[in-house]
């Protein structure tokens, strides 16, 4: 019996999309590569740097709040240590964008005097990926408060006291603390960023000054999970 047997193309794409291989139509990388400026458009070569990185930044952001917004469904149902795995990615992602400011570290000073020309008023103020940082985290802190009286704790102090009889509740609120913590450090990071290629006694594209950076530097997401090391320290103190 003579059998037909039809040999898949592998070369050729079955995706929907204007992309030559399924490579190219599942990433979108036609219209991905075209949102930086073509050399002719740029008014320095390193505007191909700087937009590399605040873009990927943008997109690491974007994932990390994503992580945050699920993880603090996680943490409603119950289901911590899912929450933490969650959390951990969204610290991973954040740990990027700040190893990444490294890059920017390669710009010229004076150099990029001329790429901040064509700016703008354009300012991470109005980062959409901090934003969406900034709107994300409370209620993960929320979340995680309405978890410790599910389980009948008062408060976080009281969580890391008993930490071995609520061990996943415990990892959870690490990784909070781990996540706050990551978002300072990027901040920190780019602060000395900043100082390094503008300066740390100028204004930013929006009239900030850039002192407003060092200072944001001491603001938590959480500020009770930083003030329960120093009130478990006292209590140490205190059964001493
Ligand atoms: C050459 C590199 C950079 C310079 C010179 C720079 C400069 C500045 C300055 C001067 C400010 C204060 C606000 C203003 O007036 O603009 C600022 C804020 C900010 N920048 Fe940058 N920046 C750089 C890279 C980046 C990158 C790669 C990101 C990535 C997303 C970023 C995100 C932000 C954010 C989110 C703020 C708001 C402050 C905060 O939330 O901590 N910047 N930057």
């Amino acid at each position: 019996m003579l059998r037909l047997v039809t040999v898949e193309d592998f070369s050729q794409p079955i995706l929907p999309g204007d992309g030559a291989s399924d490579y190219e139509r599942y990433l979108r990388t036609d219209e991905l590569l075209a949102l930086q400026k073509p050399p002719e458009e740029r008014v320095h070569r390193d505007e191909l740097l700087f937009q590399t990185v605040h873009q990927s930044s943008e997109l690491w952001l974007k994932h990390a709040c994503a992580e945050v917004a699920t993880a603090t469904g996680s943490v409603g149902e119950g289901a911590y240590d899912r929450a933490e795995r969650l959390l951990r990615r969204a610290q991973l992602a954040v740990h990027f964008i700040t190893d990444q400011l490294e890059m920017l570290e390669q710009l010229s000073p004076w150099e990029y005097q001329t790429v901040r020309r064509v700016l703008g008023h354009g300012s991470g103020f109005d980062s959409p990926g901090m934003r969406e940082v900034r709107r994300v985290s409370p209620p993960l802190w929320e979340a995680l408060v309405e978890a410790l009286g599910r389980e009948g704790l008062a408060d976080v102090v009281e969580l890391y006291r008993r930490g071995d009889e609520f061990e996943a509740l415990y990892q959870l609120a690490e990784a909070l603390t781990g996540w706050d913590e990551q978002i300072t450090v990027w901040r920190i990071r780019h602060f000395k960023t900043v100082a390094r290629i503008i300066g740390d006694e100028v204004v930013g594209t929006q009239g900030t000054p850039v002192e407003v950076l060092g200072r944001l530097i001491h603001k938590n997401l959480y500020p009770e999970l930083w003030s329960a090391r120093n009130r478990l320290t006292a209590l140490a103190k205190e059964e001493d």
